[in-house]
């Protein structure tokens, strides 16, 4: 049975994987780590929990030392709007979380997981159905990081045998946990102000195409690859996945089926649209699908579906 440390347990994806990777590998075998602790929180609740902050390189060795660990999990990191914001903080974070975490994996012996991104890509990267090996020249911070990680993590691997695996994620949507200072993050709030207002102003502009995977099956593609016999993966770090493509007009469209009075208007941040410009309209899945058996659920408007009814139950009727 795994043994394993989540970092950035709190985040995003981490709350939810978190809870996952209790369910399936048992409570006391996920150990939870983030760099805040709320005494409510489901997952501080649910299993063991340190504080860690992931620069801390040795207090990251003595948890997951101290716990036996043979899987780490890195989640924690600044996503691409606050990377552009603080670049150097976003460097320093993003990277040396990221060593921190292969060191322990290495001194360990420890499978390891850590997310890519879509921002792996930028301007000069084939725009439509991105191949999984291609031009990676992105401009953002967030992306030199993501592109520094894909090719660290291909390092531990060769140089010290370590287990590394990787996604490109697209922009994750999800009613439980928000995501804070993305650029896909618009595809998020326009559930929450359906709901809420029944209108939303979008800060990306029409006829801005970009990938975008229900949390679901993001879990799913997570616990499938580190599953996987190894010998298996030819890209270890990181395939592309995705499980829908669109620009705003489509979600919009998507939920009108639902709530046929909700409207969108647009006020466009030129900082998180010229990230979304730089980034792939659509990514090709193909490696995933070959060498790990990737699959992907949720379309669109079962999507949509489903996060208008959980939304409804988490905003409206516990507000009653
Ligand atoms: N969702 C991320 C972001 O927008 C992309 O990986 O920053």
């Amino acid at each position: 049975m795994k043994k394993i440390l989540v970092t950035g347990a709190l985040g995003q994806i981490g709350s939810e994987l978190t809870t996952k990777l209790r369910s399936v590998y048992g409570a006391d075998h996920v150990i939870a780590t983030d760099i805040r602790k709320k005494e409510d929180d489901i997952i501080v609740q649910s299993g063991p929990f340190e504080v860690l902050d992931v620069t801390d390189a040795q207090r990251m060795f003595d948890i997951a030392k101290a716990y036996q660990v043979d899987t780490v999990i890195h989640l924690a990191a600044l996503l691409s709007a606050t990377a552009e914001a603080q670049p150097l903080l976003a460097w320093n974070l993003n990277m040396g979380g990221l060593v921190n975490a292969l060191e322990v994996s290495r001194e360990l012996n420890c499978q390891f997981f850590t997310p890519s991104s879509i921002g792996a890509f930028g301007p000069s990267t084939p725009k439509d159905n991105t191949p999984q090996d291609t031009i990676q020249r992105p401009t953002t911070m967030y992306g030199v990081n993501k592109v520094a990680g894909e090719l660290l993590c291909d390092y531990y691997f060769h140089k010290f045998g370590v287990d590394t695996r990787g996604l490109r994620f697209p922009g994750l949507i999800s009613y439980v946990t928000p995501p804070g200072g993305g650029t896909t993050d618009y595809a998020v709030e326009i559930y929450y102000k359906a709901v809420q207002d029944g209108k939303y102003t979008s800060y990306i502009g029409k006829g801005t195409y970009m990938d975008m995977m229900y949390m679901p099956d993001a879990l799913n593609a997570i616990i499938n690859l580190m599953e996987t016999d190894g010998s298996k993966l030819i890209h270890r770090n990181s395939f592309n996945v995705t499980a829908m493509s669109f620009e705003p007009e489509q979600v919009a469209a998507s939920i009108k089926k639902y709530i046929p009075t909700f409207t969108m208007d647009y006020n466009v941040d030129p900082v998180r649209q010229a990230i979304a410009d730089s980034w792939p309209n659509s990514i090709d899945a193909s490696a995933a699908k070959q060498e790990w058996g990737f699959t992907a659920d949720y379309d669109l408007d079962k999507m949509t579906r489903d996060m208008l009814e959980k939304l409804r139950q988490k905003l409206v009727e516990k507000a009653s």
